[in-house]
């Protein structure tokens, strides 16, 4: 028993907002600073009360047109996110009564960046072990509400966004690789280290990043794994079709394909225009490159996240 992907959606709330909005809006920056560090241009940003829950609920059902179902069909509903609507109950469960699909299996994953290379792995899992056959994974997030607006070193570089995949029992392999890794001694160089406790904000409630440190940290790691799924299907950079890496920084994919000795073309890149949008990334970069005909089933592609945690993960697979 394998895993394939049989269906894909996203969702990209409200209109894009570009670098020179944001300095409008009194952020001091310039599209010139962002874009020679970064390659962003643009990112979407969620209304007030648009919820990580409501991006997920329409990226889900593209992924569920595109695959055929309808919501009951499903037996698994695996949400990533860092940013869920409440601490409780979890947005795969708040997904899942939108969708209308009572007693699916439904939970969380909270493992930022890498969230959605997590979830289609445990989806993976879950399905080769038999006890689950059709099981949607979602990336979502609104780390608008996390942001520091104030921190131009970080406000900058994240969108809002979701994006879903449906997975479905094959006979053929669709998954053929994965690897799910963590470090948490480094958890101060990316977190939000801040919670809720007697009714208050106990610490920071904003996101803080040493930027530096964790660029080479994800250079290091998405090589690493690459090499590792690869190893693991027994294949070679020179098999990849297409290499979509979590969309944090132009300059960290371009790095990490030097790394891997692809070139740039082979890579599929969304950080210009959706900044990055954590766990939602890389489904988003699916779902453009599939619906605009790069990605073209039987391709190899390979999936790649790196975030807070530190975690990190990739996943190979025929599309
Ligand atoms: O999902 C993982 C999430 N995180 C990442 O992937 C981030 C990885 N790191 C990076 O992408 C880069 O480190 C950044 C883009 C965050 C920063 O680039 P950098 O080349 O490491 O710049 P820096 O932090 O060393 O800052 C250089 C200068 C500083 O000014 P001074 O001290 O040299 O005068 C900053 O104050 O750039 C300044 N700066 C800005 N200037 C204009 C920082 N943010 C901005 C800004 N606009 N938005």
């Amino acid at each position: 028993m394998f895993s394939r992907i049989t269906g894909i959606g996203s969702f990209l709330p409200g209109a894009a907002v570009s670098n020179g909005d944001l300095a409008d809006r009194g952020i001091e920056t310039s599209d010139e600073w962002i874009v020679s560090r970064t390659g962003i241009r643009f990112r979407h940003l969620a209304a007030s009360g648009e919820t990580a829950s409501d991006l997920a609920l329409a990226a889900s059902r593209r992924a569920l047109a595109a695959a055929g179902l309808e919501a009951s069909d499903l037996d698994l509903i695996i949400v990533a996110t860092s940013t869920p609507d409440f601490i409780f109950p979890s947005t795969a469960c708040l997904l899942q009564g939108k969708l209308g699909n009572q007693g699916a299996t439904a939970f969380d994953v909270q493992a930022v960046c890498s969230g959605f290379v997590y979830g289609l792995t445990i989806a993976d899992k879950f399905i080769r072990s038999g006890s689950h056959r059709r099981a949607l994974v979602v990336g979502a997030e609104v780390f608008s509400r996390i942001l520091d607006w104030k921190d131009r070193g970080t406000c900058v570089l994240f969108g809002d966004g979701a994006g879903a995949v449906v997975v479905e029992a094959a006979e053929q392999p669709g998954i053929l690789a994965s690897a799910i890794h963590a470090d948490g001694t480094y958890n101060p160089i990316l977190c939000v280290p801040g919670t809720v406790a007697g009714g208050a904000v106990i610490g920071d409630p904003f996101l803080r990043m040493d930027g530096q440190a964790v660029f080479k940290f994800a250079v290091r790691v998405l090589g690493e794994v690459a090499q590792e799924v690869l190893d693991q299907a027994r294949l070679t950079t020179s098999d990849v079709d297409w290499l979509i890496p979590h969309q944090a920084n132009i300059r960290i994919l371009q790095a990490t394909a030097k790394r891997l000795s692809m070139d740039m073309d082979r890579v599929i890149t969304t950080v210009d225009r959706h900044g990055n949008t954590s766990a939602a990334s890389i489904p988003l970069a699916l779902d453009l490159a599939v619906r605009d005909g790069r990605i073209q089933r039987g391709a190899h592609v390979l999936l790649e996240g790196v975030g807070g945690g530190f975690t990190w993960g990739g996943v190979l697979l025929r599309y």
